[in-house]
């Protein structure tokens, strides 16, 4: 029996994961309109990935004999300072996006749910591995500085991360 309570929470999660989606989509049209064409790259790419990890939760909701609600769609930041705050606003919102994902494996695991409980692993490596990539890029910001060339390299950098996404993800 699906737990009514774990279908609502994973609705949730559809909700947080599109929102991320959306975030990214707006951060990579920032970046395009300051001529930051490899961190467009990469937001684009990266607000592809959260429509994926949006679409599997979905699909197991209704796999799972609960139903898939599409989450209404709110207006997203279109402004920033700086790449350094895309990328500060980009960690913050995935720790957002860790901490439901560990409220759903506590709820999973409270309610005996251990399908659930495995199919969330998946979310669990990749929150860490995201936390990972935006602390990493900030380490590298701070490093490169964002003074005279340091745009100009840290572009590249996202850049290069890009095209490694789009490879490993199989993204378009
Ligand atoms: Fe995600
Ligand atoms: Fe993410």
């Amino acid at each position: 029996m699906f737990s009514s309570k774990l279908e609502e929470q994973l609705n949730h999660q559809v909700s947080l994961e599109s929102k991320a989606s959306a975030l990214y989509l707006s951060m990579a049209s920032w970046c395009e309109k300051k001529r930051l064409n490899g961190a467009a790259s990469f937001y684009y790419a990266q607000s592809d990935e959260e429509r994926q990890h949006m679409l599997k939760v979905f699909k197991y909701i209704n796999e799972m004999g609960g139903h898939a609600k599409v989450p209404s769609v709110n207006p997203v930041e279109a402004e920033f300072s700086s790449i350094k705050e895309v990328v500060e606003r980009s960690l913050e919102s995935e720790k957002t996006v860790t901490s439901s994902v560990h409220h759903l494996c506590e709820l999973a695991r409270e309610v005996q749910d251990f399908g659930t409980l495995n199919f969330l692993q998946f979310y669990v490596v990749e929150q860490r591995e995201e936390e990972v990539l935006f602390g990493n890029i900030l380490d590298r910001i701070e490093l490169i500085g964002m003074e005279g060339q340091g745009l100009y390299y840290i572009d590249k950098e996202l850049e290069a991360l890009a095209k490694q996404k789009i490879k490993t993800e199989g993204l378009a």
